[in-house]
C-alpha cells in the first residue's frame, strides 16, 4: 500500500474510505470538525446510532456513493482518560491495522486519514500519524511468498493523509514517511522470519545482506566457515559442525558521513537458520516452527534497512551469527568440549543450548574487533523465557538500569513489550561443569536467566550491554495483535528508536 497526501483542505479529499477514530464520550463532529465540512453526510449517518466507540469496536458509515468521501470507517477506543501514553498508541495501531484489513476485505481500493482530528489523544500528533501508517501497513502483511496465486482480496492501493493546509505540512509528513520505514523495515524481517530453511541458509542470509549494503550503500562483510574455524570462534562452529549448510558471520556497518571514526552501536542477531536440536534433537511436534529461530538476525536486518532509509547519524554495526543446528555423524555430540573465541572452555551438555554457543563468539568478536559504546544482543534464545513472559512479551536482561529503561520506553511506544530477568550471578552456579570451565546449559528452571548470564561471560568491555530474549514474540506462528496474519518481525523498531535517539 503506497502512502499519499492530500492538502488543500476539505473540497479537495478524496478516497474510497477515511478512517477515523472515536472515544465512548466524543461526537464524530466535535472530534473531526473539518472531515464534516468535506462530509456532511457524516453527521447524518444512520450507522453512528449504533456506534458507541467502545474499545475494539469499528463501525462502517456510507454516504452518497457519488461523493468524493463516500464512506467511513470508525474504529473506537474506548475512554480517552483510562489510557496511558502507550495504551493509546496501543489502541490506534490495532483499530489502524483492523481497519486496514475490514477494507481489504470490503474491496475498498484507496484510505484516507484526515489528519486534523488525531491531536486530542493522549500521544503528541506525529507519533500517532507515524503508528497509524505503520500498523496499518502491517495489519495489511500477508505471508505469500509461496503461494502460486496472488490473493484473491487485493490490498488497498493507497493510504493518504488528508490536510487542511495548502500545502502538505514537513512534520506530518515526516512522521507519516517514518511510519512507513519502520514498516517496511519490520516487514523484511518477516519475510526472513517466515522464510522455510530450505529456501533460507546462512548464505541466504548473507546474500540477503550483500543486497541491503548495495541498496543503502553500506559495508557488508561475511565470514565463512574456514575464517570462523581458524579465528577460533570454537563455540560457533561446533553448532554448525553437522549441517551441509555452512555457518556465516555478517556483518553489516552503517557509518554515515561524518560519523566513520564513532564509538559504535553493536546489534548482534541469533541466525539459526534451523534448530533440529542437533544430537540433543527436539521432538516432531512444532519442530517445523525453528525456521524461524533466526529472528534475531531478522530483527537486526529490518535495523539496517531502517538505517539506511532514514539516514540515521550515528555508527551502527550489525553481526548476524547465523547456522544451522543439525544432527549428523560430524556433529558436536553433548558432553563434547569446545574452546570459544574468548579462550574459556564450554562443555555442550545439550546441542539445543545452540544459540548462545553462536552468539558468544559473536559478542567476543564485537570486543576485539570494535571499540562498541553498547552492545545489544536480540535472541530467539530460551522457551524458559516464553513460559515466564507468554508469547506477546520479551525477556529484557540488562544491568545498566539507564539502558534497560529507555529499552523498556522504547518498547512500549512502538507496542513491542519488554519485561526485565534477572541476569545475577548465582544463576552462573547452574551452569557448573566437571570438565571445562563451564557448561553451555543448566537445569530447566531459571532457563532465561541462565542464558542470559552464559552470555554476560563474554562480556567484557566498559559500556552497557543488554540481551533481549525475543523467543516469545519473536516466533514465526504467533498472532500479533495489529498484524492477523501472525508473524514477527519483533525488536526491530525498538531497535530503530534505539539507534535513532542517543
Ligand atoms: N530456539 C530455541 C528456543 C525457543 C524455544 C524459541 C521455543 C522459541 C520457542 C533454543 O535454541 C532452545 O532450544 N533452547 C532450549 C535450551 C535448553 C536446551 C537449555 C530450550 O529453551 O528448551
Ligand atoms: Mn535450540
Ligand atoms: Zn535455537
Amino acid at each position: 500500500m503506497e502512502l499519499r497526501f492530500q492538502a488543500g483542505g476539505p473540497e479537495s479529499w478524496s478516497a474510497d474510505a477515511v478512517i477515523v477514530f472515536l472515544s465512548e464520550d466524543e461526537k464524530l463532529e466535535k472530534a473531526y470538525p473539518e472531515l464534516l465540512d468535506a462530509a456532511p453526510w457524516m453527521s447524518i449517518a444512520p450507522g453512528m446510532r449504533d456506534f458507541h466507540g467502545k474499545k475494539g469496536e469499528m463501525g462502517l458509515l456510507y454516504g452518497p456513493p457519488a461523493h468524493p468521501l463516500s464512506r467511513a470507517v470508525v474504529v473506537g477506543l474506548g475512554k480517552l482518560d483510562a489510557l496511558t501514553y502507550a495504551e493509546t498508541l496501543e489502541e490506534i495501531r490495532k483499530g489502524a491495522g483492523a481497519a486496514a484489513v475490514r477494507c481489504r476485505e470490503l474491496g475498498v481500493d484507496t484510505l484516507a486519514l484526515p489528519v486534523s482530528g488525531l491531536a486530542r489523544f493522549n500521544a503528541d500528533v506525529e507519533r500517532t500519524i507515524e503508528e497509524i501508517v505503520c500498523a496499518a501497513m502491517l495489519g495489511l502483511w500477508r505471508n505469500k511468498a509461496f503461494k502460486s496465486k496472488e490473493p484473491e482480496d487485493a490490498d488497498p492501493r493507497w493510504l493518504a493523509l488528508l490536510f487542511c493546509d495548502a500545502n502538505v505540512p514537513d512534520f506530518p509528513r515526516l512522521a507519516a514517511r517514518r511510519g512507513e520505514t519502520h514498516a517496511e523495515a519490520v516487514i523484511l524481517a518477516r519475510n526472513l522470519a517466515n522464510t522455510p530453511a530450505n529456501s533460507l541458509t546462512p548464505e541466504d542470509m548473507a546474500e540477503e545482506a550483500r543486497k541491503l549494503a548495495r541498496r543503502h550503500d553500506m559495508n557488508c562483510e561475511v565470514l565463512e566457515r574456514e575464517d570462523i574455524v581458524s579465528l577460533g570462534m570454537g563455540a560457533f562452529a561446533a553448532v554448525a559442525a553437522g549441517s551441509a549448510n555452512d555457518p556465516r558471520l555478517i556483518i553489516l556497518e552503517h557509518a554515515p558521513a561524518g560519523h566513520a571514526d564513532e564509538a559504535p552501536l553493536i546489534v548482534v542477531g541469533k541466525g539459526i537458520t534451523f534448530d533440529s536440536g542437533g544430537i540433543s534433537i527436539k521432538p516432531a511436534a512444532g519442530m517445523w516452527e525453528m525456521k524461524g529461530d533466526m529472528g534475531g538476525a531478522a530483527a537486526v536486518m529490518g535495523l539496517f534497512e531502517a538505517l539506511g532509509q532514514l539516514e540515521t547519524p550515528r555508527r551502527v554495526i550489525g553481526l548476524m551469527a547465523c547456522a544451522e543446528n543439525m544432527p549428523d555423524a560430524r556433529a558436536t555430540r553433548p558432553g563434547d568440549v569446545v574452546k570459544t573465541l574468548s579462550g574459556k572452555t564450554v562443555e555442550i551438555v545439550n546441542t539445543d543450548a545452540e544459540g548462545r554457543l553462536v552468539l558468544c563468539d559473536a559478542l567476543t568478536y564485537a570486543q576485539r574487533r570494535w571499540n562498541p559504546s553498547m552492545i545489544v544482543d536480540v535472541a530467539t534464545l530460551t522457551g524458559a523465557c516464553v513460559v515466564a513472559l507468554g508469547d506477546d512479551v520479551a525477556g529484557l536482561f540488562c544491568q545498566d538500569a539507564t539502558l534497560a529503561q529507555r529499552i523498556k520506553d522504547f518498547g512500549d511506544i512502538v507496542g513491542e513489550p519488554y519485561w526485565p530477568l534477572p541476569l545475577w550471578d548465582r544463576y552462573f552456579e547452574l551452569l557448573k561443569s566437571e570438565t571445562a570451565d563451564f557448561a553451555n546449559a543448566g537445569a530447566r528452571a531459571g532457563g532465561a536467566s541462565s542464558a542470559a548470564v552464559f552470555l554476560k561471560q563474554f562480556i567484557t568491555f566498559d559500556g552497557s550491554w543488554a540481551h533481549l530474549d525475543i523467543a516469545g514474540p519473536g516466533f514465526v506462528t504467533r498472532k500479533i495483535p495489529n498484524c492477523p496474519a501472525g508473524g514477527t518481525g519483533f525488536a526491530v523498531r525498538t531497535l530503530i528508536e534505539l539507534a535513532e535517539n542517543k
